[in-house]
């Protein structure tokens, strides 16, 4: 009897050690201390016919076995219901999003929409034109002769093998391949990277991005020009923002200015960033040369011409305070975090 009670213990705590789950463990509980048919049970009943003269020894390990059972059937039942709980935790098969940091328009990107959705409401048709260009539509169709010192190979980024492709140095490329495509009346803006072969350091880089603004059509006058910036001007840095034109040689126009604003950080009193000037140099401008007009296809007895053009990444250093030009190519997640 004392031996098939060991033996019966040690198989039902097997089998309470391997129950995987709460049924199966009361499968295992039924098994053994079921009141109908449990094996164990079934033992107890029959400790009546155990000798008398063994029954109390039989009937104390019968008892301890019972109650081992029980303990070891109660232990495993926690283990098994906070293993449960566990897993309702961390779902295995629930799908798995990563979560991703959204990033942001760099400076330079939210300024150019800014400016053309600007110019879009003043009627302009916003263009692009090819980084990569020709010598004509970059220099020779905005009247740049081929000596002009623009031109040469330490300013210009030009294709090996391709003497006539460079990478374009200024946005004005587009004026041209404009009027040939649309012929006038034209309002249009193009904007994008510009390329140059510069030594870089703090106020040079070798891309930075431009703007152009070009209008073209009858009785298009030095007055509409002044206007336009006059406008841009304001919308920039604020109504109460002055611009100031000075005569200056740009080869595609004529007469030909250097466009100004009344500085912004010390609206005009002089400062370290206007080099106590009191302005700073924002445009480029003038009246579309006829040379100009004339590879654009259009007679420049009947129509003519103003143009525009201004550094974008100046204007993100201007309205941020960034003193390093580098910063805008640099990919640098600190700086560009910041926007
Ligand atoms: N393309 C000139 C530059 O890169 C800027 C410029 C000057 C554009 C005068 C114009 C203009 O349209 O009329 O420096």
């Amino acid at each position: 009897m004392e031996h098939s009670l060991k033996a019966l213990q040690e198989k039902a705590l097997k089998e309470i050690a391997g129950a995987n789950d709460i049924d199966a463990l009361e499968t295992v509980e039924i098994q053994y201390m079921g009141r109908a048919a449990g094996e164990l049970t079934a033992i107890l009943k029959n400790l009546k016919d155990v000798p008398a003269a063994e029954r109390p020894r039989t009937g104390a390990l019968a008892n301890e076995i019972k109650q081992d059972i029980e303990a070891q059937i109660l232990e495993r039942r926690e283990a098994l219901l906070a293993r449960e709980e566990n897993e309702s935790v961390f779902d295995v098969t629930e799908s798995y999003v990563p979560r991703r940091e959204s990033g942001t328009l760099h400076p330079t990107t939210q300024i150019q929409y800014e400016l053309e959705d600007f110019f879009a409401a003043m009627g302009f048709r916003i263009i692009d034109g090819p980084e990569l260009e020709s010598d004509f539509y970059n220099f020779s169709a905005l009247n740049i002769a081929p000596d002009h010192p623009a031109r040469d190979m330490q300013d210009t980024l030009y294709i090996k093998d391709h003497p006539t492709w460079l990478m374009r140095t200024q946005t004005s490329s587009v004026q041209v391949r404009a009027m040939r495509e649309y012929g006038a009346p034209l309002q249009a803006i193009a904007s994008g990277r510009c390329f140059r072969n510069e030594a870089t350091d703090a106020r040079h880089e070798h891309t930075f991005h431009q703007l152009e603004g070009f209008v073209v059509g009858e009785d298009v006058s030095f007055a509409h020009l002044k206007g336009i910036l006059d406008a841009v001007a304001r919308h920039l840095y604020g109504e109460d923002t002055q611009v100031r034109l000075r005569p200056k040689y740009y080869p595609f126009v004529e007469p030909g200015v250097n466009g100004e604003v009344t500085c912004s950080f010390c609206a005009g009193g002089g400062c370290a960033l206007c080099k106590q000037t009191g302005w700073l140099e924002i445009f480029g401008a003038g009246l579309i040369h006829p040379h100009v007009l004339k590879e654009g296809g259009l007679d420049s007895k009947k129509v003519s011409g103003l143009a525009f053009g201004f550094g974008l990444t100046r204007l993100a250093m201007l309205k941020y305070g960034i003193n390093d030009i580098r910063l805008f190519m640099s990919a640098d997640m600190q700086f560009l975090k910041q926007f």
